[in-house]
């Protein structure tokens, strides 16, 4: 006897300044919506109540001086956006605390959540010349006792702060994987998602 599906929630959580970040996080979110109820949020005014009863919180942020951003950080990108000659448009809202901030709050999760880290950095060079926030947030999120569900990845922007060509179709097909990962280690796989009660073929 099977009651109805309860499709699995995911919250997928970032931090953005130029907006690079949040197109990740929008085509992560969008590869694994078909297999479970899927939020994006940023993180800008979130707070930990946004990741309660999240069987999946996938994080990711900008990396600033080779980690997570900090209100000085936050200032300078929005100096850079303000350049006259940037083309950027500076998304993040001032009066927000940082994806820092947010994970130092969260308590440990009530019942087992999974987590996968990302973050975007420049790609002038390999992770241990230019730092990575997925490092950070990964270190965070298993300290508080989120179970890891894939190694913290990083997808690139150019030196002007935008994503490098293919890196959307990366976070694409990272977000499947995520979702296949999910399918071999999740609480209950990660099947199709069923809206509303589900067929008893009993
Ligand atoms: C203040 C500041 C510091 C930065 N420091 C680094 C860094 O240490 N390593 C790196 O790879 N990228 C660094 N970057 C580039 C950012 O990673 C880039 O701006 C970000 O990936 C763009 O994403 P967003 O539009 O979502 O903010 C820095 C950017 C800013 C504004």
């Amino acid at each position: 006897m099977s009651g109805p599906t309860v499709p699995e929630r995911v919250v997928v959580l970032y931090e953005s300044m130029f907006g690079a970040t949040r197109q990740i996080a929008e085509a992560i979110g969008a590869q694994l919506r078909p297999f479970a109820d899927v939020v994006v949020v940023n993180s800008a005014g979130a707070g930990p109540d946004e990741l309660a009863g999240a069987d999946l919180v996938v994080a990711g942020g900008p990396t600033h001086v080779f980690g997570l951003s900090s209100a000085t950080t936050r200032e300078e990108a929005r100096k850079i956006a303000e350049h006259s000659d940037s083309g950027l448009v500076f998304e993040w809202a001032e009066v927000s605390l940082g994806l820092r901030d947010l994970l130092h709050e969260l308590p440990h999760p009530a019942t087992p959540s999974s987590f996968a880290a990302f973050s975007t950095r420049s790609s002038k060079g390999p992770r241990m010349f230019t730092g990575s926030a997925a490092r950070r947030i990964d270190r965070e999120l298993r300290a508080t006792g989120y179970r890891q569900l894939a190694a913290p990845r990083d997808f690139l922007v150019d030196a002007t702060h935008r994503l490098v060509d293919g890196q959307l179709a990366e976070a694409a097909a990272w977000g499947a994987e995520l979702a296949r990962a999910w399918g071999r280690h999740g609480r209950h796989g990660m099947g199709p998602k069923t809206t509303g009660a589900a067929v008893d073929g009993g």
